[in-house]
């Protein structure tokens, strides 16, 4: 079974994706890693992050493995991420080590912004999490407090809504839910409640039913 789950930033799709995994015994892939993975590696070697040749080569060299997955977290990656993912020869790069990913015997749960529509059209089930702007700002906020990389809430919201603006509006991919695709309104949903509400979603059509 090939599960993805889609959304913006701090919506809560990666908990997501992570405990389905663990529920469905399935390998799970974040696929924000790769980007930020991608975004990471030019600040670091100073290349501008606008700069398509050689963020298309720092993506086809990519090896995650190398690289402190602590490093990977920050706001100011994330951001990072964001641009170079409008970048089509980035997105080139990564598609194929994705697509395999998916297609592994057994399946997998894929979670990022185009799994359902690019990655894995044909998976079994699409879920798209969204929460409204200020929860997600006031989630990323507990995390990057917890990482102990204080930023004020003005400033996270503010980077929230850029990047949501951004990762929607590129031409590339863009963020939004796949024509069949189920959507999840985590606004009001704890973890917990949350996956529950995914559970059901998943096993709806095993259990005879429409999905809610
Ligand atoms: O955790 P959060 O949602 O903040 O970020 P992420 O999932 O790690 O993704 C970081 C950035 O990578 C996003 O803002 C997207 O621009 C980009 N991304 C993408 O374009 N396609 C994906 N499948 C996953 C991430």
């Amino acid at each position: 079974m090939i599960i993805t789950v889609d959304g913006p930033a701090a919506s809560g799709k990666g908990t997501l994706a992570k405990k389905l995994a663990a529920h469905y015994g399935l390998p799970h892939l974040d696929t924000g890693l790769l980007y930020r993975g991608v975004g990471y590696l030019m600040m670091q070697s100073g290349h501008a992050l606008d700069d398509a040749a050689m963020a298309a080569r720092v993506a086809q060299e990519l090896d995650l493995f190398k690289i402190d997955q602590e490093h990977l977290r920050s706001d100011e990656v994330g951001e990072a991420a964001s641009k170079v993912a409008a970048i089509p020869g980035v997105r080139a790069a990564l598609l194929k080590l994705q697509q395999d990913f998916a297609r592994q015997p057994g399946g997998a749960v894929l979670d990022g912004r185009d799994t359902g529509t690019v990655i894995a059209p044909d998976a079994d089930v699409k879920l798209f999490v969204t929460a409204s702007p200020e929860v997600r700002a006031k989630r990323r906020h507990i995390e990057l407090a917890a990482r102990r990389t204080p930023v004020e809430y003005c400033a996270v919201i503010s980077d929230i809504k850029k990047r949501d603006e951004r990762d929607s509006e590129r031409s590339i991919a863009p963020l939004k839910p796949a024509p069949d695709a189920v959507l999840l309104d985590t606004t009001d949903l704890d973890i917990e409640a949350a996956f529950r509400a995914a559970i059901e979603i998943v096993e709806a059509p095993r259990a005879g039913r429409t999905r809610p």
